[in-house]
């Protein structure tokens, strides 16, 4: 594992983020270190990112690790308070052997890891329509990880079930692009139903580790995500 570390100061909790170079996962990292809700974020991801004056103020460590051996890895997800997923991958870009691995397997792995180290509540961002018995692969993966993570007992575990995500990417997905256009539109209409912006689904996450838990296990399906993210005022604001 490669360890490297940034600023200093915070609140005394610490959590890590695995998806930081994500759509999510760089949302929510810009939302940690500039509300400073932790005083420590571990970044796990499989390169190390660019952080430029973000990390200011908050210790950020990243562990650069090889998923296919995460279990050497163990160290990074030792000692924190909570751990936020947004890890994933998609069928065109990795195959369904490969999607099954990085959403399934990863993530089970990771938790385990995470639980193994005392992470109290793990925070995980799954996807509509969840469900282990769907005939979609994409759907009965998300539901799979789903109960494998809850299986682990952690003292709090929130699940996000978010629609269509709302967000800029780097990279090239047509598809996405047409539906995310599409589904843009009709959100004037339906501003829930549909899509959720990755903002919103930030706040929804920052709004869960700010409030006690309401049970062990809490899923939040869009609609649930839109009122929570309302409930954080956006920064400068
Ligand atoms: N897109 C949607 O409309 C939608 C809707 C509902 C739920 N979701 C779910 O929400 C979650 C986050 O979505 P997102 O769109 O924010 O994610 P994203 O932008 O695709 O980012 C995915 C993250 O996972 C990492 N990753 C992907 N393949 C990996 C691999 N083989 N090994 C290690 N790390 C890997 C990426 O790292 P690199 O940067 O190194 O590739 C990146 O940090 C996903 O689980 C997704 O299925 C998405």
């Amino acid at each position: 594992m490669a360890a490297d570390k940034d600023g200093g100061g915070g609140s005394g909790r610490s959590c890590f983020v695995l998806g930081a170079s994500g759509a999510t996962g760089g949302v929510l990292l810009r939302e940690l270190l500039s509300r400073r809700l932790f005083s420590r974020v571990t970044l796990i991801g499989r390169r190390r990112l660019s952080l430029g004056e973000e990390a200011s103020g908050v210790t950020v460590e990243q562990a650069v690790v090889d998923f296919e051996r995460l279990g050497e890895h163990a160290a990074a997800f030792q000692g924190h308070d909570v751990g936020f997923c947004c890890l994933g991958t998609t069928r065109a870009k990795a195959g369904a052997d490969g999607f099954v691995r990085v959403d399934r397997d990863y993530v089970a792995q990771a938790a385990e890891l995470a639980r193994a180290g005392g992470c109290k509540h793990f925070v995980l961002e799954s996807s509509r329509g969840a469900n282990p018995k769907s005939h979609f692969l994409y759907l009965r993966v998300k539901g799979e990880v789903e109960n494998l993570v809850q299986a682990l007992g952690f003292d709090r575990c929130t699940i996000l079930r978010p629609a269509v995500l709302l967000c800029k990417r780097q990279e090239s997905r047509p598809t996405e692009w047409m539906v995310q256009r599409f589904l843009g539109a009709v959100a004037w209409l339906f501003p829930t139903s549909y899509t959720v912006p990755v903002e919103t689904v930030v706040r929804a996450m920052v709004a869960i580790v700010l409030q006690p838990g309401k049970g062990k296990v809490e899923v939040l399906e869009n609609e649930a995500i839109h009122q929570l993210g309302k409930a954080v005022p956006q920064q400068g604001t």
